[in-house]
């Protein structure tokens, strides 16, 4: 059996948002981005948000300019948003729900429901050769209709996994195990993200068919204490073993 690739995105949301806490230019959220591309980051994730609460278009520009591993950026489905997004053209653009009172991404996108407001976002994105994601629950009808509105991939909430314990985390593991390999009958690519840290992401690299993790919070944080790049080295030998076992089936 081939080895599976499995990325490393790292999102460096919350770098800015130590910044934005005094206002000023420090810590640059570019400086990090820059950092993690050394240790080996496969692509960079940020999020600009309507309210601007840590990444800034500057930010964004800055991104743009200097990064040579791609940039994600997740985006609400506002037309201000794809404006930003036409306008710089990232490698990737991941279409999130997004709510102001919110603390971070609460759930993923009703593409069911609303499949026909969100399908003229796919189409521009896609016509401007951006590969378009939607962050969504593992639910047999999100997939199928993130499928059929014409988006290249789906990244697989991870969320309710990381927060519950014992039988029910067990339980929403096999969700996203089965919601993988449905993204793969339906040849759609298929990342997972949010909320990951050491203790459950192995679990999520063993799913054979992510292609993908997108992970923020809990490297920034966990940086603090041994720094970006230790954090990420740990992270990915982490991912490393769960592949182990992946090429081992
Ligand atoms: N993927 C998506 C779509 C997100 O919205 C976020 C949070 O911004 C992440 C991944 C990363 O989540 P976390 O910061 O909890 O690792």
């Amino acid at each position: 059996m081939t080895m599976r690739k499995i990325r490393l995105g790292v999102n460096i949301d919350h770098v800015a948002t130590i910044r934005n806490a005094r206002g000023g230019i420090h810590p640059d959220p570019v400086n990090a981005a820059l950092l993690a591309e050394k240790a080996g980051a496969d692509g960079i994730t940020a999020h600009l948000r309507e309210d601007r609460r840590h990444i800034s278009d500057h930010d964004i520009d800055r991104l743009m300019e200097k990064l040579s591993v791609p940039l994600n950026l997740e985006m609400a489905a506002t037309t201000e948003m794809l404006d930003i997004a036409l306008k710089h053209r990232p490698a990737s653009a991941c279409i999130v729900p997004e709510k102001r009172q919110e603390l971070t991404t609460e759930g993923g996108l009703d593409v069911v429901r609303g499949y026909d407001d969100l399908r003229p976002f796919v189409l521009k994105l896609r016509q401007a050769n951006i590969s378009v994601s939607l962050f969504i629950d593992p639910d047999e009808e999100q997939i199928r209709a993130s499928k059929n509105i014409g988006a290249h991939k789906v990244e697989l909430h991870t969320g309710t996994y990381v927060d519950k314990t014992g039988d029910a985390r067990l339980a929403e593991l096999e969700r996203l195990r089965r919601g993988a390999a449905l993204c793969e009958t339906l040849d759609l690519e298929v990342h997972a993200g949010h909320g990951l840290n050491y203790e459950t992401v192995r679990a999520i690299a063993e799913i054979p068919q992510f292609t993908e993790l997108n992970i923020g919070h809990f490297l920034i944080g966990e940086a603090i204490f041994i720094g970006l790049a230790e954090t990420m080295r740990k992270m990915k030998s982490l991912m490393d073993l769960g592949r182990k076992n992946v090429e081992q089936e």
